[in-house]
């Protein structure tokens, strides 16, 4: 199979059509038997519930090229497994786990020829998401609804690649306790896009948001989980005490491959932000599928002025580590754990 011609060392991270996408509607309390589409574009009622109550939730995930030239993806069940919570959190009905995980092989195949090539540093990103389609004017659940897989390749989410980033810390919260901040839900991202803008416009990559209780703890940021480095090398991983963290799917592999495979001191635990500047982490990093792990050179907000020594420019050994060992898995260069890399 020919692969498309694009400059794939050089792709943002950005949308643009490839061949297919797959849709599967949800009608008379049933999903519907679903398959490929050639058709980018969705046909709503004005009157349907995505566009007025917000039900809609949706995940990320990569296709990749391995050295030997198969087409993998990483750990698919997982997205399955958060998706159907998602739903269930917003009173939609669950796409079936298995039937989600034959949907994601069936569009990447499909789109072959745009999975970037081994060692290009891009990935087809592949993002399904589902909404409300039915008609709801009262505040309640719609009785319809579209799951849909869209896959576009995609290069780096920051752009510099290693070039550790500078992040502020928000002055709006993200998620409230016991909300919606533990399930991908788009209405988590809408009211993060003031003060996305905000942050950008005063020069920072990201925003750290604080729990939203007693601003005190460290949740995580925008779109990716937060990892630290304590000055004797241990690996800290913020908690919340309210579960408004989202649990992703590049963390908890990542707290596997440092504790059984780097054999590494991991510590999942609630972080004050007041740790973070006194000095206690040597190194940050951004995690996530869209991330990797993104090194923070630096925490700038009013008053705060957070340099992480071992990491100020680029990533520090503890995450080049980890994202190395990451990536090996990923491309299929190290063997991870069983069930990791998905065949396509
Ligand atoms: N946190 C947020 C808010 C995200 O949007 C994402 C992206 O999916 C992540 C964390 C990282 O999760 P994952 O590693 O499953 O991609
Ligand atoms: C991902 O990492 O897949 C995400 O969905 C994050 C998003 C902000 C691009």
């Amino acid at each position: 199979m020919e692969k498309k011609d694009l400059d794939w060392g050089n792709l943002g991270f950005g949308y643009m059509k490839t061949d297919y996408s797959y849709v599967c509607n949800y009608k008379n309390g049933a999903w519907e038997e679903g398959g490929l589409t050639t058709d980018h574009t969705v046909q709503l009622s004005e009157c349907a519930g995505i566009l007025h109550y917000c039900q809609e939730c949706f995940e990320g995930l990569k296709a990749y090229t391995t050295a030997n030239g198969d087409i993998v993806c990483f750990r698919p069940d997982l997205n399955a497994a958060r998706m159907a919570d998602s739903a269930r959190r917003l009173v939609m009905p669950p796409f079936p786990e298995d039937k989600f995980v034959e949907a994601v092989k069936m569009v990447v195949e499909a789109n072959a020829a745009w999975v970037p090539p081994f060692g290009s540093g891009a990935a087809l990103y592949v993002r399904p998401l589902m909404f409300a389609t039915g008609e709801v004017i009262g505040v309640k659940p719609a009785d319809e609804y579209q799951f849909r897989i869209l896959v576009t390749p995609v290069g780096p989410y920051f752009k510099g690649g290693d070039t550790a980033i500078t992040i502020t810390v928000a002055d709006y919260d993200r998620a409230a306790p016991h909300g919606t901040g533990n399930i991908k839900a788009g209405l988590n991202y809408a009211m993060s896009l003031y003060p996305y803008e905000q942050a950008h416009k005063n020069g920072y990559a990201e925003n750290l948001y604080l729990d939203s209780q007693t601003r005190t703890y460290v949740e995580e940021t925008g779109g990716a989980n937060v990892l630290l480095v304590a000055k004797d090398g241990t690996l800290v991983v913020p908690q919340s005490h309210t579960d408004s963290i989202l649990p992703s799917i590049t963390r908890r592999s990542l707290v596997v491959v440092a504790r059984d495979i780097l054999g590494m001191n991991v510590v999942e635990r609630p972080v004050k932000f007041e740790e973070i500047t006194n000095g206690d982490f040597v190194e940050c990093g951004l995690c996530g599928t869209a991330a990797v792990i993104s090194p923070v050179g630096h925490i700038k907000a009013e008053g705060v002025d957070v340099t992480f020594v071992d990491g100020a420019e680029s990533s520090g050994p503890v995450m080049a580590k980890l994202r190395g060992t990451l990536t090996q898995i990923q491309s299929g260069d190290i063997e991870g754990p069983e069930g990791w890399v998905c065949k396509i």
